[in-house]
C-alpha cells in the first residue's frame, strides 16, 4: 500500500488526478472504474482541465462505474450516470458508448449483475479502479455485512448510506432503497486501486479500514489484501494514521 498524503481536498483533487492522468498516458485505451461521490469531484475537474488544455485525451479510454441506484433512469439528477455526465464525460472527449454502469432500470436486476460483470472480462479488466469511502467504510454499495460479497449484485442500501446520500434528495425518502453495485471480488480484481478520502469526518473509518482487522463489517479493510492500492488522502482524513 502506498499511502499520498496531501494537504487539503485540492492538492487531494490534483495527486489523483496524477495517477489517473499517467494511467491513460501508458494505456491511452485503458479500462478506467469509477466512482461517484462528493470525494472525486475535484479530481473530475482536474482531468477535465487537463483536457481543455490539451493534455489529455480520452477518445480510447473507457470507462466502468462501480455502481447505480436501482429505479433512478438516467436522465434523473441523482442518478449515477446523471453524475458522471455532469461532472465528467460531458466535458472530455469520451466516446458515450465506452462509458459503462449498471442500468438501474432493468427489469431483471440479477441478470443485470450477470450482464454487468461479462461487460468488465469483455473490456478486459479494470486497469485502475477509483474508489471513495462510506462513513461505514463500505466501497462502491458493498455495505457492512457478514462475508465479503464477491460478483456485482443487487444491494439493500443501510440507514447510513441512505441518510449520507439524503444530501443530494429532496427528503430521505426520495433515496432509492436497492443499488446495483460491483462486488468486492469485482474492485479486487482491477490491476490498481486509488482510495480517496477527506476530510475529518473520514478519519477513523479510513484508520480502520487501513490499520484495523480485514473484516467484511468494514469492506474497505479487503484493499489491505491488494497488491497496488494507492491511497490518496489529505491531513485531516489520515490525521489518526502516522506517516
Ligand atoms: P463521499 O462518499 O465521497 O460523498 O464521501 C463516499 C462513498 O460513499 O463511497
Amino acid at each position: 500500500m502506498r499511502i499520498i498524503r496531501t494537504k487539503n481536498y485540492q492538492d487531494m483533487s490534483q495527486k489523483a488526478a496524477n495517477v489517473v492522468f499517467s494511467t491513460i498516458i501508458l494505456k491511452p485505451d485503458c479500462l478506467l472504474g469509477l466512482a461517484t461521490g462528493g470525494t472525486p469531484v475535484g479530481m473530475y475537474q482536474v482531468l477535465a482541465d487537463r483536457y481543455v488544455m490539451g493534455d489529455l485525451d480520452f477518445k480510447s479510454v473507457k470507462t466502468v462505474n462501480l455502481d447505480e441506484y436501482v429505479g433512478l433512469s438516467e436522465d434523473h439528477p441523482q442518478s449515477y450516470r446523471y453524475f458522471m455526465m455532469e461532472n465528467l464525460f460531458s466535458k472530455i472527449n469520451i466516446d458515450r458508448a465506452n462509458t459503462y454502469l449498471p442500468n438501474g432500470l432493468a427489469e431483471d436486476s440479477e441478470a443485470e449483475c450477470e450482464n454487468y460483470e461479462e461487460v468488465i472480462t469483455k473490456l478486459g479488466g479494470v486497469d485502475l479502479q477509483v474508489l471513495g469511502i462510506g462513513n461505514n467504510g463500505h466501497i462502491g454499495f458493498n455495505e457492512p455485512a457478514d462475508v465479503f460479497d464477491k460478483q456485482t449484485h443487487v444491494v439493500k442500501l443501510t440507514e447510513n448510506t441512505r441518510q449520507a446520500n439524503a444530501r443530494f434528495f429532496d427528503s430521505i425518502e426520495q433515496v432509492p432503497t436497492d443499488a446495483i453495485t460491483m462486488g468486492i471480488k469485482t474492485i479486487m480484481k482491477a490491476r490498481a486501486i486509488i482510495l480517496l478520502a477527506s476530510g475529518e469526518g473520514k478519519k477513523e473509518i479510513l484508520k480502520e479500514a487501513l490499520l484495523g482487522p480485514i473484516t467484511p463489517k468494514v469492506p474497505a479493510s479487503v484493499l489491505q489484501l491488494h497488491p497496488n492500492l494507492i491511497v490518496v488522502a489529505d491531513e485531516a482524513a489520515l490525521s489518526l494514521i502516522p506517516s
